[in-house]
């Protein structure tokens, strides 16, 4: 009997803690130039972190398997091809998108996912316990499942239908491997706004795509202000919808001009009436956009990451 996908993800990712596994997704300019050394998958690794095609003979058997019971696996001439990838996030297994990720519809998950967990797991501790947390843009659910246990009940938010599909599959490993408390409280919506989260909401996390992208992806498009448009536009979301106490905390990009952070002003601005810290958390990253006409009167992309609780 075929299992649903959330389960038969599942039995893939605990198969794969068996063995040890362990990926760290780098940027994709390190994984271009990684695989350049080779054609095809010596290992696991290979395949499933490094996105190489593969003999089944290469593989352990019951792995591929357990990749074909799932859907996971594409057939390339005479060689076989996951179209996931699995990267480890401390003990944590996650699955997103294979390499390369251009793909309108791609999950994301890299170097911003292992920068976003680690500002959640320094900052979450500082604030009380929420009843109810959303992960707004949750992409493979990374931030979620880091949040889990400050909160009583988690909501993950994607206009990416196939990003909720493998979030809700590392949701459940996650639940079933580290027994998170108050887990069973999930949701997972496919929305683009905080409006179709019901209830009251006391925390929000976000790690919104934050550059311009030509190619316009959903995990990449952070629309204009050098892709700060849309860090703004979740910051006026969560300004309007916390109540006393409530949290926001963003890890974003800012494209920084003539030595001026316009983005940290203008988050100031729409966050009025909160207590705001901000900090930069990475002073250069996506070096390589600043060689774009778009953004020639770009110093540096700066990460930066805010904590605003509401007055
Ligand atoms: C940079 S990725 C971050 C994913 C994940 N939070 C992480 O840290 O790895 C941004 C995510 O926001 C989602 N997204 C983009 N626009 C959105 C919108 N208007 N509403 C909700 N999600 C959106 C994308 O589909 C993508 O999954």
């Amino acid at each position: 009997m075929k299992l649903p996908f959330p389960l038969a993800a599942h039995a893939l990712l605990a198969a794969l803690e068996e063995r040890g596994y362990r990926f760290v997704t780098p940027t994709p300019a390190t994984h271009a130039r990684v695989i350049a050394r080779r054609d095809q998958a010596r290992d696991l690794r290979d395949a499933l972190g490094w996105s190489l095609p593969f003999s089944a003979t290469t593989i352990d058997p019951e792995i591929v398997d357990l990749l074909r019971g799932a859907d996971l696996l594409e057939a390339r001439g005479d060689m076989l091809v996951s179209n996931v990838r699995v990267s480890s996030l401390g003990n944590h297994l996650l699955l997103h998108s294979a390499y390369p990720t251009t793909a309108r519809d791609a999950v994301f998950f890299g170097p911003d996912s292992y920068r976003f967990a680690g500002f959640l797991e320094a900052e979450l501790p500082k604030l009380s316990r929420r009843e109810h947390l959303v992960d707004f843009g949750a992409g493979s659910g990374v931030g979620a499942i880091v949040a889990a246990k400050h909160a009583d009940g988690v909501s993950l938010l994607d206009i990416n239908p196939n990003a909720l599909r493998l979030a809700r599959a590392n949701a459940l490993h996650a639940e079933i491997s580290f027994r998170i408390s108050g887990a069973e409280r999930w949701r997972f919506l496919n929305a683009g706004a905080l409006q179709a989260v019901e209830g009251a909401i006391d925390c929000i996390i976000a790690n919104p795509p934050y550059i311009a992208d030509p190619a316009h992806r959903a995990y990449r498009d952070g629309g204009g202000m050098h892709g700060g448009e849309l860090s703004m536009a979740w910051a006026r979301e969560a300004a309007a919808r916390l109540q006393r106490g409530g949290a926001f905390l963003l890890y974003t990009g800012s494209a920084i001009i003539g030595g001026e952070d316009k983005l940290k002003a203008a988050l100031f601005e729409a966050l009025e009436g909160f207590d705001v810290a901000y900090r930069e958390i990475d002073p250069d990253v996506f070096g390589e956009e600043l060689e774009r006409q778009d953004y020639a009167d770009v110093d540096r992309i700066a990460v930066v990451g805010l904590v605003a609780v509401k007055r």
